[in-house]
């Protein structure tokens, strides 16, 4: 049995060990904001918070987990109440197929808890690990800028 903190509530789960985190995310608790997309740690589209860092739980064994908190893309906010991030990639509309969204909210909502404003140098490098096939980068960075400037508010 594993127990895991995911968006505020507490979960044990009888899974294997070495289970992805994804896999026990998407399949066992229906939270399905992380993606699959290479499983080997190379695109992003399955980046979660642990503890407020952004981690690819694609290869993180649900077991490396312990007692830190997972955030996922659903525990950021709501389509009623959505997170500052996440209303600024609606208004910039920062998606075309959309299938990379969650890792780039993810990897720039752990961006910004570190450094507020950041340059558009800092949020290509926090972003460079995130693949976009789409070729929507200008945009993703303006929703991220607008995300920095109205975050709070
Ligand atoms: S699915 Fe995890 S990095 Fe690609
Ligand atoms: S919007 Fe399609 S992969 Fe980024």
């Amino acid at each position: 049995m594993i127990t895991l903190t995911v968006n505020g509530t507490s979960h044990t789960l009888d899974v294997e060990p070495d289970t992805p985190l994804l896999y026990v995310l998407r399949d066992d608790l229906a939270l399905h904001g992380p993606k699959f997309g290479c499983g080997l740690a190379q695109c992003g589209s399955c980046t979660v918070l642990l503890d407020g860092v952004a981690v690819r739980s694609c290869v993180t064994p649900v077991s490396a987990v312990g007692a830190k908190k997972v955030v996922t893309l659903e525990g950021l906010g709501t389509s009623a109440r959505p997170h500052p991030m996440q209303q600024a990639f609606i208004d910039e509309q920062a998606a075309q197929c959309g299938y990379c969204v969650n890792g780039m909210i993810m990897s720039a909502t752990a961006l910004l808890a570190k450094t507020p404003n950041p340059s558009d140098r800092q949020i290509r490098q926090a972003l460079a690990g995130n693949l976009c096939r789409c070729g929507t980068h200008q945009r993703i960075v303006a929703a991220v800028k607008r995300a920095a400037t109205t975050k709070g508010a």
